[in-house]
Parts: structure tokens; sequence; C-alpha cells
């Protein structure tokens, strides 16, 4: 189908639709026939979801997902003994339930809405072609060993055959690990080795916003050195005549998907068999393999799209988030695609070539949905503003927040500007571990509170705990963090290869429970306020970032002995890294007639190359000495506190074993930072 006729179809589709918008009462939009109707379902049904988990999510699994194999029973095991299972011997493929059973029934219809850099390369591929990719892709794979439980790495961009590749990869049961092409070639290989992947896909060069990223080139270095890679299969993405090959290792995708068949049956695999791995930072320096099953995981992506989104299998899905996190696993691939809704891929940036990008996308397709973090938003608030007004957007429902709090008045601003006061706004409060919403409006019946993620969804036993005593606080009205009290379908299983460090970070620190690392509250209507982390993460832009693994790179370079790295608010991306260095010798790099501006620009360059750009220090800040405790640990509490401005507000220092370095930290900050700011 060409993308005219398609673009014709999806608007008529569109058009068409009975409108599923917010309650009356609330939003004053029109009533429309919302899955969830009102707040007395949502209680009801929320209340059978925690008291009846069996019956409520064995209906919900049988009625949304294809099984091979019927589950013979629900759900099993406690979050003390970290041993949860759902759906047990339950058999599945979630590359069948995510195409072949819509290519069957609807093969001309939308699946992936291709929406490139550049906009003249935009392509829209069917349900009935995906099927073909995927099963070509598959048997590739196949053809090279790759069978059930294998991990295959893939580092491509937001492009429509990083999703074929997954696909192909849970086709056959392996196991695919995304690792976003904004990864630095370490960290790629850090990836690779710790997952054991034998197989990685990847393309040629990538292009985001104009420019070029040399994807293969990338690999190539990364896996210098790494033997146990033995097949790479690099999809041809720019055609760039100057890609080196090597003979053995390296094949070119349309080469080898010419060999294959146009079908090929997927393999039915255990509801507990891992979907994927996905890689994220905690409070240490290596991160971690997120584990994720396939019966409960795809359930929680259904489930959570259909009814936190409202979405009917006529919608258009945008989800802005790319395909290397959690958000374009979930809401722009495993979510949309189950139900068999059309997913915008989109491979740019919001301001590129203009700021009217998002807003042309959604009148093209007529998009139902769009999902994006605040981030973004406060971007558009600032530069793009008056290009809204340029397009019609009118077809938009449901607008979407992921991945940091949202604050009032950008939810105001969001639901005013994009939503024309006619949407709901959905602040979904979930992570990498979920696997799917824990707390968020439902489209159609959830009244909502401008800053706020609003309620649990099914299944989701939230409950805030006093992180001093660590008592679960019932009532409303309190603050503390926000932990889950017993499992949901979605919830990831472990860690790769290191289960215990999975038991001590979820389960350890609220026996009992399930610890999200949030702070939160809960409000007088039982609403819930998510407050940011209260561990060693820091969310930048939307991308979870570990302080230890900044430092960890800092302390490569030979100037410096250690480093500190804290998060702090910043208005546009959320919150920024500060990074404290203290170095080996007084400047030693001054010495050798280099200036400390240059060391600073070396070490912001050695964070971009070893980690990835988007993990870059905003100010790296020289100190002669760090706040430490009696016992050598850094108190990064003060750093903080300093970074932000707020010297006066210290606190207790008495534990501190060097309270003279504070002074001193105190003006190398104003110095190095503030003023810096202020030229
Ligand atoms: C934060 C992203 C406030 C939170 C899906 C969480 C949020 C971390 C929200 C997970 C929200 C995500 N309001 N904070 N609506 N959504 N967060 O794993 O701190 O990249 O623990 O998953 O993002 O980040 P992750």
């Amino acid at each position: 189908m060409t993308t005219e006729n398609i673009e014709h179809k999806i608007v008529h589709e569109a058009r068409n639709a009975p409108v599923h918008g917010a309650p009356k009462h609330f939003f004053n939009s029109q009533p429309g026939p919302s899955y969830i109707k009102d707040m007395a379902q949502y209680k009801k049904m929320y209340q059978q979801s925690i008291e009846d988990p069996e019956a409520f999510f064995g209906k919900m699994a049988t009625d949304y997902l294809y099984w091979d194999k019927p589950f013979s029973k629900v759900k099993y095991g406690s979050l003390e003994n970290a041993d949860v299972a759902w759906f047990l011997n339950g058999e599945l493929n979630a590359s069948y339930n995510c195409v072949d059973r819509h290519a069957f029934a609807n093969p001309d219809k939308p699946a992936l809405i291709y929406e490139a850099d550049s906009e003249r390369e935009n392509r829209i591929i069917t349900f009935g072609e995906l099927l073909t990719q995927v099963c070509k892709v598959a048997g590739v794979l196949k053809s090279w060993g790759v069978k059930k439980g294998d991990t295959v790495a893939i580092y491509m961009p937001m492009i429509p055959e990083a999703i074929v590749a997954m696909l192909a990869c849970v086709r056959l049961g392996a196991i695919h690990s995304v690792i976003f092409a904004g990864f630095s070639s370490g960290s790629l290989k850090d990836r690779i080795v710790d997952a054991g992947c034998k197989v990685l896909i990847t393309c040629d060069e990538g292009r985001r916003g104009g420019k070029t990223i040399h994807t293969k080139k990338l690999v190539d270095e990364g896996l210098n050195g790494v033997d146990s890679v033995s097949h790479i299969l690099v999809f041809k993405r720019t055609a760039s005549p100057n890609i080196p090959m090597k003979a053995g290792r390296d094949f070119w995708w349309h080469e080898e998907c010419e060999k294959q068949r146009s079908y090929l049956p997927p393999t039915p695999c255990n509801a507990e068999d891992p979907l994927f791995l996905l890689y994220t930072s905690g409070s240490t320096g290596s991160p971690k393999g997120i584990v994720h099953t396939t019966g409960g995981y795809l359930l929680g992506a259904a489930l959570t799209t259909r009814y936190v989104f409202d979405i009917h299998p006529e919608d258009v899905l945008f989800t802005a988030g790319d395909v290397g996190w959690i958000t374009g696993h979930t809401y722009a691939l495993y979510g949309p695609l189950v139900l068999g809704t059309a997913s915008i891929i989109f491979e740019s940036t919001p301001g590129y070539p203009d700021y009217g990008r998002y807003w042309r996308i959604i009148e093209r397709y007529r998009a139902t949905h769009f999902y994006v973090a605040p981030t973004a938003l406060r971007v558009i608030k600032r530069l793009g503003e008056a290009e809204i007004a340029k397009y019609d957007i009118s077809s938009l429902r449901v607008l979407g927040s992921v991945g940091e709090p949202i604050s009032p008045d950008l939810w105001e601003w969001y639901n005013e500007k994009i939503g024309q006061n006619n949407c709901v706004i959905c602040d979904t409060m979930w992570q990498t571990e979920s696997g799917s919403h824990l707390i968020a409006p439902l489209a159609g019946a959830t009244p909502t509170k401008p800053g706020s993620a609003t309620l649990p969804f099914f299944g989701v036993h939230a409950a805030i705990i006093d992180p001093v005593t660590g008592i679960e606080l019932k009532e409303n009205d309190v603050e503390g963090v926000l932990a889950i009290k017993s499992s949901w379908p979605s919830m990831a299983r472990s860690i790769w290869n290191n289960h215990a460090h999975y038991i001590n970070t979820y389960m350890k620190p609220y026996p009992g429970f399930y610890f999200t690392g949030d702070g939160a509250g809960r409000d007088h209507d039982g609403y819930y306020w998510i407050r940011g982390r209260v561990d060693d993460v820091v969310n930048v832009s939307g991308h979870r970032l570990s302080t230890a693994e900044i430092e960890a790179s800092l302390v490569n370079n030979d100037c410096v002995s250690e480093a500190a790295v804290v998060g702090i608010h910043d208005e546009l991306t959320g919150q920024a890294v500060i990074a404290f260095v203290q170095l080996k010798k007084q400047l030693p790099i001054e010495e050798e007639g280099a200036s400390p501006d240059d060391l600073r620009r070396e070490l912001i360059l050695q964070v971009r190359g070893e980690i990835g750009p988007f993990a870059a220090p905003k100010t790296i800040i020289l100190v002669r000495d760090l706040p430490k405790t009696r016992s050598g640990k850094i108190m990064r509490r003060i750093l903080r506190k300093v970074a932000s401005n707020e010297a006066d507000q210290l606190g207790d220092l008495s534990t501190l074993a060097n309270q003279d370095v504070v002074p001193a930290i105190i003006d190398a900050v104003n110095i190095q930072f503030f003023n810096a700011k202020k030229k």
C-alpha cells in the first residue's frame, strides 16, 4: 500500500471513529464510550484485581493474549522469596500475539508508521508486511543457530527494522537486549559481554536531526577484542558506500533476508521464559540487565495500553520515546501491536527541521494518542510554542507524560496548548523494572489533578512507607517512599546473571514489599504524587543515569583521584548532572600550560565517549577535597545542596570527618559554576 493510500485510510478511519474522550464532568469534552466508564467501575475492577488476582488476571490473560497451551495457575510465589511467576505452564509466542493474528485478520492495516529523520523517507508497514519481514529476519537468525534462550543484542536507531529485529528474536524464543543507539562503543561492549550475546543486529549509519551517526563504526570499536560475537546483521539505513564488513562475521540484512522464506512458524515459549533484557542504571556503577518474561510482561503492556490510554483498534499511537528505553519497548512496540493498533516510529527530534515536527506528524496521521517526556514539552514551550497553532491536531484524545515528574504548570500548558482543553492528560509513573504503568489515570474514567499520576493500575498494590521506621503508612495525607505490596504480572523477575542483586535492590530494603526507589506522597483523596528518586539515580531529560557510573568514568582519567556526581534541579532537563572532581595533583594540567577549562572539557568528552553524550555532566567543579564521613563515605547531600545554591541549608555537619572542606567547596561552586553561569 502506498503511504498516500494509507494516510487516506487512517484519516478516514480516525475521523469516523467514535470519540472516547474525558468524562464530561471533568474536562467538559464530549462523553464517549471509553472502556472504563467511571470511577465506580475502576474501583470495582481495582478491588477485584487486588483481592482476587487469580480470577481477574486469569480472565484478562485469556481475553487479550493467544495461548498455544493454557496456563494452569495464574499467580505464584512472593516478593519475599523473589520467586514471582505468572501464568504457570502456559505457552505463547509474543511475535504471534503482536503480528500474526492481526496479519491474518487485517493484513492491510498499518502496524508501523515510520516517520523518518527526513520527512521524504516516511513509510508505512502493514501487519501483513510486518509478518513477512519478521519471519525473514527470524529465518536469518535461525540459520545462524539462534534458538530459544539465546541472547541477541540490537543496536539500532528508532527505525521500523529495530522493531522487526526485536520481534524476529522473540519469534524464535531468543531474548533481545536492545542497547540505546546513543550509547558509546564501550557501553555497548559492556552490555554485550554481560548478556553473552553471540549475535548483534545493527545498521550502517543512523540519522538524527540531519546528522549522521556512525553506528557500524561504533560497533566495530566496541567489538574490538570481543570474540564471542559470531554474527552481525547490518541493515542498510543510509547506504553509505564505505562501511567495512568483516568477512564471515558481518552480513547485510537485505542480502540475507532475500534467501529466506516469507513464513516461519513461531516457537511456543513458556510464560516465564525471558522475553527481553533491558539494561538500566541503578545505584551501583555497572548497569543491570533487567529481565522481563513473556506472559506477564505482554499482558501488562496490553492492559495498560488499553485501559490507561483507552486505545481502540482504530487509534494511532504516537509514542515519541526511543526503542532503546523501556517506553519504546512497551508503548511503541508491545502494547500497541499486541492490541493491533498502529504505532508511529519517530526517528528524529522534536526540533528538526523545525518545532512544528510533532504537530505535523499528528496532523499527517490523525494521531489520537501522544506520549512524551516532560523534557520535550519544556523545550517546545520555550522555543516552539508558536508552531502549534499552525497545525490541525484535533485528532488527539489522550496526552501521556512519562519519565519524570510533570510540574502542575507544565501539565496545565500541555492540557491547554496541545490538548486544547479537550484531551485527557495521563501522567504515567512506572519504571524499566515495572514493565508497564504502575500509577496512572484511566483515560475517560479517572478525574485528574495537575502534577499527580493519580491512582494505581489494576493489580498494583501501592503503598507508602516511612523510610525511617520502615512501617507502611496506611492513611491518606502521608509522605514517604513508594513500594508495592504484591507482585503484578509485568514486574521484572530478575537481574541477568545476578539474582542476588535483584533481591538486594528491590526486596531487601522493605521486606514484603517491592521498593521503587522513588519518594512519593498520597493526598487526602488517595492520589499519588511522585517526588523523584531517593537513591543515586539521576533523571536527565527522562534518561535514567547512575551517578556511580559517571563517577567511574571520571576517575578513569589519570588526573582524577576521586569524583562525586550529584543531580540538581534544571529548568529544561528536569535534572542536570554536576560532577565534583578531586585531582591527584593540584591542577597538574596547568603546569603543562593548559587551563582548568581544558581539563573540564576533557572530562566531559571522556564521559560522552565512555557512556554516551546524554550522560555528560553539565558542569565539572574541581575541588581540593570532597566532604567525607569518618568511614570515608562521600556526603553527596552536601554537594547537592551547595550546587543547588542552598549552602545556607546544609543541616547537620557533625558526621563529617573534614568539616573544613565545606567553605572551600562553596567557594569552588560560586566561582566555577554560579559565576560562570552569570557570564
Ligand atoms: C521516574 C521510565 C514522576 C521515576 C518509564 C522512576 C517518573 C524512573 C514518572 C524510572 C512520572 C517515571 N512521574 N517520575 N510519571 N515516570 N518516573 O526506568 O523516578 O527509565 O523510578 O522508566 O523515572 O525510569 P525508567
